[in-house]
């Protein structure tokens, strides 16, 4: 079973209680999941491999840390995308990998639209990116593209899921640790989490 990581961070709990306000509007909505995705990635990377480098001062050599692997984002279109400007503000170096589902209003299962990953693998470690985590749907069907790809180390990154999701990305795809803000409390019958946020991409770009 992958491990499951869920933030208690209260910078993390404030900002969340903000993207979960109906009040707040999409202008804030969008700042916030940008500040979130930034604390979360912080939190998925502490266990990253880094090798040595002697880095002179204006006093002496100091033996400093550099990240031994290059990363990848990989933003699930589209409420994944706000998450990107955060995470490359931490990452700077690395590449952005965009993967297009959406979810079949009616089956609830994940479509594929969009997919430019090159031919090989151009990174060591993927960090899967989408705000919800609901159904699982999604975030298997992207872990099964990359996983086909050759990708070797794969994070999710989210802010909400719920058990039923995390249940079912920890089943597919045990390798591939889980990062949350919040872990709700069940899906309703349309398949939204609850209480959730509503829908993460309609908040985020204003077509609700
Ligand atoms: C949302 C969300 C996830 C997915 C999660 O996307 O951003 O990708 O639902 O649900 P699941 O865990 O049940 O698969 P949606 O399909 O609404 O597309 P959108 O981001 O384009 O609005
Ligand atoms: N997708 C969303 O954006 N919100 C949910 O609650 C579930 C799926």
């Amino acid at each position: 079973m992958s491990q499951l990581h869920v933030s208690t961070h209260p910078l993390v709990q404030h900002k969340l209680a903000l993207l979960r306000n109906q009040k707040t509007e999409p202008k804030k909505f969008r700042e916030v999941v940008r500040e979130l995705a930034i604390l979360m990635v912080v939190d998925a990377t502490a266990d990253l491999p880094t090798v040595e480098v002697p880095i002179t001062t204006p006093m002496g050599v100091a033996n400093c840390q550099k990240l031994r692997d290059n990363l990848g984002l990989i933003p699930i279109l589209r409420a994944g995308l706000g998450m990107v400007d955060g995470a490359l503000e931490m990452l700077p170096y690395a590449e952005v990998w965009h993967i297009g589902l959406y979810r079949d209003e009616r089956t609830l299962r994940p479509v594929e639209y969009y997919n430019k990953l090159p031919v090989n693998p151009t990174v060591q470690v993927c960090l899967v990116l989408d705000p919800m985590l609901a159904t699982g749907g999604s975030a298997v069907a992207t872990v099964d593209i990359l996983k086909r790809w050759g990708a070797q180390h794969i994070k999710f990154v989210g802010l909400i899921g719920a058990p039923e999701g995390v249940q079912r990305l920890q089943t597919a795809h045990p390798d591939v640790p889980i990062y949350l803000a919040a872990l709700d409390e069940r899906l309703n019958e349309m398949g939204y989490i609850v209480p959730g946020l509503g829908d993460a991409g309609d908040r985020q770009f204003g077509t609700a």
